[in-house]
């Protein structure tokens, strides 16, 4: 059978788009930058972003395009035998991180369910607080809401490639842009909302730090879906025709665009409403539904910007479960329905655990961190920066000469950056990388 490929450019940049939006962008973007001094943080996210993350998104997708494969023969191909340990390494962090993705994504389908039924229309925080506590240590609710996003995500992947994928993050990237859209101009038009925009935008480079810059690397990791062989697979059902450096920065320039939107969505009502957007995690499911309860329309703007949340999660979790599904299809020729409907039940289970670790099970830790927690962790702070460093290895100096031909345009010319991009690969990326790592440990 014919591998996979995407039907069109756009429906690549937009699939690929999709994956990188999601809970990153709209969930842990406004907090981090709120966190650290806002228009600062913007301004070294852009920076990191512009420099390596547009290095890793070419790097990646051109290590799928060129090789066709997802990571392990992708690896294998390119760099030999022990090479796709890699690739190996990235399948499993796909594994783990859907595993919990999927739970925070069921509660993004549990709040708009609560913003339907008006249980969460109340400005009162502390029952906000104590609403999404006990819900997310409930042992039994959270559960049902995880099954119906994981399964929401199987039906996608099981579609396959084009009628799934692309056909599904096409429209829902499209609805997503627009309710981001409506969700702004709710905002802005608040009385006061001026205040909002300028915490957000004015940058206060005193706060400006060391641990400030690694954090804006860690998301930028995260939210532009780097470092464990996503873009690998993304890129591998690129037709022979699409121009690899065209595609990456169309997607590294819409979830940029993203981002900062997500940004001027949350802080103006957050202002005009007297609440901290500093306040952490809680930020999209404590302080937004008290921002919407006093805001006229509150209700059906609460609908909507959970929908919103849900999309964008949906289409970032199909692409970690390709991941993994198209190992075994490309490693082992199984076919993708068995796999999918198998893949899903595993990491629904270890999903579970999440869950419960977060209520029932919150004591058996591990370093202090719950089940949750040590997913979180170890898939985004220890296997994303370590793959980001090894494909920025491989390509600046195990296979250049075969990126480099993939990077050559149709007529023979190569890009003027083709140089940088090398020089990128072989030293910054890795070492800068590294010093994230080793920080994180
Ligand atoms: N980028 C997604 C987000 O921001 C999450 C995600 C999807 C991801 N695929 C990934 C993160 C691959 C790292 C690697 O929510």
């Amino acid at each position: 059978m014919a591998r996979a490929e995407w039907g069109s450019r756009l429906g690549f940049i937009l699939a690929a788009a999709g994956s990188a939006v999601g809970l990153g962008a709209i969930w842990k973007f406004p907090y981090v930058a709120a966190q650290n001094g806002g228009g600062a943080f913007l301004v070294i996210f852009l920076v990191i972003v512009c420099t390596l993350g547009i290095s890793l998104m070419i790097a990646e997708m051109s290590v799928g395009a060129s090789t066709r494969r997802s990571p392990v023969g992708a690896y294998r191909r390119l760099g030999g035998k022990w090479w796709s340990g890699v690739g190996y390494i990235g399948v499993l962090c796909g594994f783990l991180i859907l595993s919990f993705y999927s739970v925070v994504g069921g509660w993004t389908i549990a709040y708009i369910v609560k913003s339907i039924d008006g249980s969460i229309l109340t400005s009162n925080p502390a029952f906000l607080s104590t609403t999404f506590d006990s819900f997310i240590a409930d042992p039994v609710l959270p559960l049902w809401y995880h099954a119906a996003f994981m399964g929401l995500t199987a039906a996608v992947v099981l579609a396959g490639v084009q009628k799934g994928i692309e056909q599904v993050s096409k429209y829902l990237m499209v609805m997503l842009f627009l309710l981001v859209l409506v969700l702004i101009v709710r905002g802005l038009t608040l009385p006061g909302a001026i205040d909002g925009v300028l915490t957000f935008l004015q940058p206060d480079f005193s706060k400006v730090t060391p641990v400030m810059v690694i954090e804006a690397m860690g998301l930028a990791f995260f939210s532009m879906s780097l470092g464990m062989g996503c873009m690998i697979t993304y890129g591998s059902y690129a037709s022979d025709e699409t121009y690899i450096p065209n595609s990456a920065g169309s997607v590294i320039g819409l979830t940029t665009i993203i981002c900062f939107l997500s940004g001027l969505m949350v802080f103006p009502a957050i202002f005009v409403f007297g609440f901290d957007p500093s306040a952490g995690p809680g930020l999209t499911f404590i302080t937004m539904p008290a921002v919407f309860s006093q805001m006229s329309g509150g209700q059906f703007f609460g609908i909507l910007f959970f929908f919103l949340l849900f999309v964008a999660a949906l289409t970032s979790s199909v692409s970690l479960m390709e991941v993994v599904v198209s190992f075994f299809i490309d490693e082992f020729h199984l076919p993708r329905t068995a796999m999918t409907v198998v893949m899903s039940i595993l990491m629904f289970v270890l999903g579970i655990g999440a869950s419960l670790s977060l209520g029932v099970w919150k004591d058996y830790t591990l370093f202090g961190k719950n089940l949750f927690g040590i997913l979180d962790y170890v898939s985004s702070n220890l296997i994303m920066p370590f793959g980001g460093i090894m494909v920025a290895i491989l390509v600046g100096w195990k296979s250049w000469p075969v990126i480099a031909d993939r990077l050559t345009r149709a007529d023979g010319t190569q890009p003027v950056w083709l140089p940088l991009l090398k020089g990128f690969c072989r030293y910054i990326a890795p070492v800068l990388i590294f010093v994230i790592l080793i920080q994180n440990l």
